[in-house]
């Protein structure tokens, strides 16, 4: 299973259920090792990244068993504080351990994330914070050797950007710490308010979460708890933006819309007919799919990045031209290359991407090249005309779950090969 084979230009239809959010399950996973007893996480997608995550719990020595879309993790005996460098390869996100590492054990070896396919990711924001709550922090042959000798104590912090991950490292290291934390400039997304709110279910003191301004009393012990992860909003946006391409109608369920505007309102402006209910919405193409002057990718509640390649992908398709300018990461384009195989007319300068609609997208061979790259090639084969061959799918099984079986569900001819 290497690859995947679209027969595309077939109209969606029919219903989907969204996946709870990758990016929430894997803060919350690391979450649960601050937890003295067995914590139960429900809806957790079946992906690459959320096994990853569950190896590393295993190798600090949790427990842990997944029971359908259940993870259930006892963090009781956990016995080590190192994560090795090839599961840290496996996935660059694994860098959220280490404030839930440190925050447990007072230390943790990680090996240095270094880059990735988005372009270079540095952790400094993480890593100032932490050292400013006590830890001190050492670079060594590739890895990070954090000891906090006093413990970790509060402190106030102030981050130059509202970085998501920062902002969940600080959360997770300050909750069992002595003292106030306070994050200023924290990053809003709904993943931080979710991670919040796991930690408040088992004890904590956490306020002001999805706000600039994060709050974290240290209190002693975390107990045992239950939490529902979030829906997946990126995952959302990547099957409505295939029902729009495909000319298709369908109906999308378990979602929060309120975690969605930026995007709905996109959808709008490109004059898609969208009935909007409270866990729940419907969408189709309108007449003509139309051009959406400006987009920016920008810090909730705007744009997210995430979604981005998939509403390049949504573009190559409008009556006129779009431009879409991408503001968090620096190199975010590489998947263009690859949508243009397909015959999109893209063309790209720095962090700007100007796409021409053209009436016809048609199949081709091509690869992914990053998770989000890849969703913009499954809708862009879903919406051509003959055979898509998507090469290097191990980027998008990190994200999605049963992608392919979702989308043959919506009367996709769509497999793996
Ligand atoms: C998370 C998401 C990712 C999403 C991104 C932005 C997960 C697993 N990943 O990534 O899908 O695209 O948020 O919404 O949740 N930066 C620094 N120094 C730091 C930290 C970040 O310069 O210490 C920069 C990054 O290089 C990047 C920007 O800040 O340009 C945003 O990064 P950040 O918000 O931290 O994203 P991630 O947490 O890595």
């Amino acid at each position: 299973m290497s690859q995947i084979v679209i027969n595309g230009a077939k109209a969606l239809s029919g219903e989907i259920n969204i996946q709870g959010a990758k990016n929430s399950v894997l803060p919350v996973l690391a979450a649960t090792i601050l937890c003295d007893k067995e914590c139960h996480v429900h809806n957790c997608p079946d992906l690459s990244d959320v096994n990853t995550s569950i190896k590393i719990l295993k190798q600090l020595g949790c427990k842990c068993a997944r029971q359908g879309n259940t993870v259930s993790v006892d963090s009781s005996d956990m016995n080590n504080y190192k994560i090795p460098e090839n599961l840290m390869r496996e996935m660059r996100s694994s860098v959220v351990f280490l404030g839930a590492i440190v925050g447990k054990t007072g230390k943790a070896v990680i090996s240095s994330p270094g880059g990735c396919e988005l372009g270079p990711r540095p952790i400094d924001l993480h890593l100032s914070a932490l050292n400013k709550m006590g830890v001190c922090i050492r670079e060594e042959h590739g890895f990070l050797y954090c000891d906090a000798p006093e413990g970790l104590y509060g402190a106030e912090i102030n981050l130059s950007f509202p970085s998501v991950g920062a902002t969940e490292n600080i959360i997770l290291a300050a909750v069992k710490a002595k003292g106030m934390t306070v994050i200023h400039n924290a990053a809003k997304e709904p993943e931080i308010s979710d991670l919040a709110d796991f930690l408040n279910s088992a004890g904590a003191r956490i306020y002001g979460a999805g706000s600039d301004t994060v709050y974290i009393h240290g209190v002693e012990k975390l107990s045992a708890t239950e939490h529902s992860i979030i829906p997946d909003r990126i995952a959302a946006v990547t099957y409505m933006a295939s029902a729009v391409m495909t000319n298709g109608k369908i109906v999308i369920n378990d979602i929060m819309p309120s975690h969605m505007m930026a995007m709905l309102s996109l959808f709008y402006e490109s004059g898609c007919n969208l009935k909007i209910y409270k866990n729940s919405l419907e969408i189709s193409r309108g007449d003509k799919l139309l051009r959406v002057p400006k987009i920016r990718s920008l810090v909730y509640p705007g744009f997210p990045t995430d979604a981005g390649p998939i509403i390049i992908s949504m573009l190559t398709l409008a009556d006129g031209t779009s431009m879409f300018v991408e503001n968090i990461f620096e190199n975010r384009f590489r998947y263009i290359d690859e949508l243009k195989r397909l015959g999109a007319k893209i063309k790209t300068e720095g962090k700007i991407a100007v796409i021409e609609g053209v009436s016809q997208l048609l199949g081709a061979p091509c690869k992914a090249t990053d998770l989000r790259g890849g969703a913009a090639l499954v809708c862009a084969g879903l919406a051509a005309k003959d055979t898509t061959v998507i090469g290097e799918i191990g980027h998008i099984e990190r994200g999605y779950e049963n992608l392919v079986d979702n989308f043959k569900k919506l009367g996709a001819d769509i497999y793996y090969r």
